[in-house]
């Protein structure tokens, strides 16, 4: 079978699995010959299959730590009827370099949001892997369902004050648009934050207090995003940015117990605005990083997620220096984007930006070529005519 990529309503339909293997050991290699750093051994990642959480995975693994990892993910595989999802093949291919290299790389497919799920892990923590020094929450999910009760929280991207109308990309067509998002209902705002607020990553980190899982002075840390006045209307002040704010103070109610416990540290990291698979979906936010790309790039700052990991882990939390918080006691990764000099150029593009000179102007085709590479297209080194075995896919090991 021979895969070419597919763009339906502006997401790419089906994945090539070599593409992603491949990108996966760009990733690799990206923190190989990057500065290294010393740090954490033993160390679980939830959300691990992509994005952020892929990063920080690789990033433990193969910057210099030389971590033994377990990744919880929520990803589907091959069948007769579809492919995969891209981070069922990218747990598949970590797994493997990772134990090239002699590290552990335990892969789990579940529903974070369950107790069954952690009550797995931690049972494979007690009796395999051993003590966490870390625990990173990285998961961006769409629902959450609640067991005990059976009720689904759909989380909505939506303002909390009045409509907005604002520039976007299609990204199947090429096009920049014009799109609407409605104001929120209070449930709406509420359910938002019961799937991407802070109360799932409490009660991993209570279980696993509970389950004595983590080592003295163990830390646990989750991302969270601020951005520019582009788009607050649409993430820091919408229902996501509600959520993010709920997570944001569960890190100071975690900390104080980890504090307490075990001598650890719960944090928030705030990250740059990056392409995912989760952020593709917020209105005007493409847009947004395809010029943040291009400024950033023509200044010679620009980050991927593998580099925004590898500097996070190298320069901020495992160097030689004390970490460095904001005062609310969050970590800053977004110092980049933020700084006067990139969004006042942000801005003045913002200003000219059209429909007509949208690719111009912005960085779209690196944007593009980004999100293409999510689901393992336009990777550079890959033979996309080559002829795929499903029955060969079929028997990877998980
Ligand atoms: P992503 O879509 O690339 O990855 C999400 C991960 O969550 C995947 O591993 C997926 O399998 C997992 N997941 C989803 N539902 C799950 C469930 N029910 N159970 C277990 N795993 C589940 O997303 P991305 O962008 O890497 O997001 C990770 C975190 O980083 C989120 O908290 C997001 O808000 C934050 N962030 C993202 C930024 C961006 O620009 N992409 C910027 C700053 C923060």
């Amino acid at each position: 079978m021979i895969i070419k990529e597919e763009l339906i309503k502006g997401f790419v339909k089906n994945t090539h699995p070599y593409g992603c293997r491949q990108e996966v050991l760009n990733q690799i290699n990206y923190c190989k010959n990057s500065k290294k750093f010393t740090g954490p051994k033993k160390v679980l990642i939830v959300g691990a299959s992509s994005g952020f959480g892929l990063a920080t995975r690789i990033s433990l693994a193969f910057g210099g730590a030389k971590a033994d990892t377990i990744g919880l993910s929520y990803e589907t595989g091959v069948t007769d009827r579809r492919l995969g999802t891209p981070g069922w093949y990218n747990n598949i291919f970590f797994k493997e370099f990772a134990e090239k290299e002699g590290l552990i790389a335990k892969n789990f497919i579940d529903d974070a949001f369950s107790d069954e799920a952690k009550e797995k892990v931690i049972k494979y923590i007690k009796e395999q892997f051993g003590k966490i020094d870390l625990f990173v929450y990285s998961v961006a999910a769409p629902r959450r369902k609640d067991y005990k009760t059976g009720v689904v929280y759909n989380s909505k991207i939506k303002t909390t004050s009045g409509e907005f109308e604002g520039p976007t990309i299609d990204i199947e067509k090429d096009e920049m648009i014009s799109k609407k998002v409605n104001s929120a209902a209070l449930d709406e705002i509420e359910d938002t934050r019961k799937v991407m607020g802070g109360e799932d990553w409490k009660n991993w980190c209570d279980m696993l207090l509970e389950e004595k899982c983590f080592s003295k002075g163990a830390l646990t840390i989750s991302y969270s995003y601020i951005g520019s006045p582009r788009t607050y209307k649409i993430y820091r002040e919408g229902t996501i940015g509600v959520a993010k704010k709920d997570l944001e103070k569960t890190a100071h109610e975690i900390n104080e117990k980890l504090k307490e416990e075990i001598g650890g540290k719960a944090f928030i990291s705030v990250n740059k605005a990056l392409v995912t698979k989760a952020s593709a979906y917020i209105p005007t936010f493409p847009l947004y990083a395809a010029v943040l790309y291009k400024v950033m790039k023509e200044k010679g700052i620009h980050e991927n997620c593998i580099m925004q990991m590898q500097r996070m882990f190298s320069e901020k939390i495992y160097s030689n220096n004390e970490i460095k918080f904001d005062d609310s006691g969050r970590l800053r990764m977004d110092d980049f984007e933020l700084r006067e000099d990139v969004q006042r150029e942000v801005d003045n593009i913002w200003s000219k930006i059209t429909p007509q000179n949208f690719q111009k102007l912005s960085d779209y085709e690196g944007y593009k070529k980004e999100f293409m590479q999510i689901n393992g297209f336009e990777v550079d080194g890959v033979d996309y005519d080559a002829d795929i075995d499903i029955e060969l896919l079929k028997k990877l090991e998980f």
